[in-house]
């Protein structure tokens, strides 16, 4: 059963094209046993109707302050004290703004200012809007006083440009309504993450590494926070924004890596190493760059640490989980992986097929542990995620009580 069932929500809908993907979540809100009231901007109605937010809710839909007749069902201070979520989704620029300015001229900002609820918002917009210094200190200020805000992701708009301000999927949404509502079951537990790639550097402006976004890491850190835990991540060089509640240390080589993980590894819970370390780095920096003047050019490489394997190997080791990325024989080797590292689970997926893996939005795991295994099939990564930090969760409790 959902931790959804019988909460309720308020779905505002502001003025955007992603509003038509708003009656997929609120389905799918409504499948996971939340009651939701569907609260309508009037730039909203100009994408959508009301009418098919109330075909699909069996409710009316409320767009009006100032109308007697919808005031008198449940005005906007019944609809705020009603919530347990206020999950706006799309948030336009426009909206974010008013909310920003603590503005309450119509129904959907008036309620967000008289509810003591959370406020998710999930923006959507044109990439130079989201990008535009207005929008991100709006962003920043609906942070700083508590609003959540879930996205926005990247990839292609309806506008024909590429870039931040896609709405986050309905899927990925309803996870993070989910995760708003899961038990605190790490409140208190210290948890060590690493994440992203490493550069090993050739000379000052070359270097080697590996294939990695640091989604899957990130989307982790975020979840593992929103169990309760205080999650530190240690990140290589990514282009993403730090999770709410997450502390980021910021590193390049796996040198670097390994020094912020053992300083703060035995003060730690759980440990999970997720970063595409690089195996080898250059046995010499050279202190210049350089020159390309002959025809070859050899690199002699030096193996790098084992992070993961150094912390699961501490005498007083944390819960450890590794990932391990196989093109072939998945189970066979990462079984094996999780063995000879000595660490408690094994987070296992298929590389180099057509879906999965480093860069892309999507995963599938297959999680090992001593005696025990789970499949967690194809989704968004962040789903993907809040699935993996309840059973980390769930797995370092039960080993927690055996030792
Ligand atoms: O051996 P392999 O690189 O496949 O192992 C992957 C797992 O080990 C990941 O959890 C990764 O973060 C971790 N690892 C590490 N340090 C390395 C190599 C891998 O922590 N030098």
């Amino acid at each position: 059963m959902s931790v959804l069932q019988g909460k309720k929500v308020v779905l505002g809908v502001t003025g955007g094209i992603a509003a038509y993907k708003s009656a997929a979540l609120l389905r799918a809100l409504m499948q996971a046993g939340a009651i939701v009231r569907v609260v309508m901007t009037p730039a909203a109605q100009a994408f959508v109707t009301t009418l098919t937010f109330q075909a699909l809710s069996k409710e009316r839909v409320y767009t009006e302050l100032l109308d007697t007749d919808q005031e008198a069902a449940m005005n906007h201070i019944d609809l705020a004290r009603w919530a347990d979520l206020v999950l706006v989704a799309p948030a336009s620029a426009d909206f974010m703004a008013r909310l920003a300015a603590g503005m309450a001229n119509d129904l959907l900002s008036t309620l967000s200012l008289a509810t003591t609820a959370t406020i998710a918002l999930a923006p959507a917009m044109n990439r130079q809007m989201w990008l535009n210094p207005a929008t991100q200190e709006n962003a920043r200020l609906l942070r700083q006083r508590g609003l959540q805000l879930w996205g926005p992701d990247e990839g292609e708009q309806a506008c024909g440009e590429t870039g931040p301000g896609r709405m986050l999927e309905p899927d990925v949404l309803l996870a993070q309504a989910e995760s708003i509502f899961a038990s605190g079951s790490l409140q208190g537990k210290r948890v060590l993450i690493t994440a992203g790639p490493t550069r090993e550097f050739i000379d000052p402006v070359r270097y080697v590494g590996n294939r990695s976004s640091g989604k899957m890491g990130y989307a982790l850190a975020a979840s593992l926070a929103r169990l309760g835990a205080e999650v530190t991540l240690i990140s290589g060089p990514v282009a993403l924004t730090t999770p709410d509640r997450v502390l980021r240390v910021d590193v390049e080589t796996a040198l670097q890596m390994e020094e912020a993980v053992m300083a703060r590894a035995s003060a730690c819970d759980i440990f999970v190493g997720v970063a595409a370390v690089a195996d080898y780095r250059p046995t010499e920096i050279a202190a210049k760059k350089i020159k390309k003047s002959s025809e070859t050019l050899q690199l002699n490489l030096r193996k790098n640490p084992d992070i993961l394997a150094l912390v699961a190997a501490l005498d007083e080791a944390p819960y450890t989980v590794g990932f391990a990325a196989e093109t072939d024989d998945v189970e066979a080797f990462a079984d094996a992986k999780r063995r000879a590292k000595k660490v408690d689970l094994i987070a296992a997926n298929r590389v180099g097929g057509s879906r999965g893996g480093f860069e892309g939005d999507e995963n599938a795991l297959l999680l090992l542990w001593e005696g025990g295994r789970e499949a967690i099939p194809m989704m968004a990564k962040p789903v993907v995620a809040e699935r993996l930090a309840e059973r980390i969760a769930e797995r370092y409790h039960i080993q927690a009580n055996l030792g």
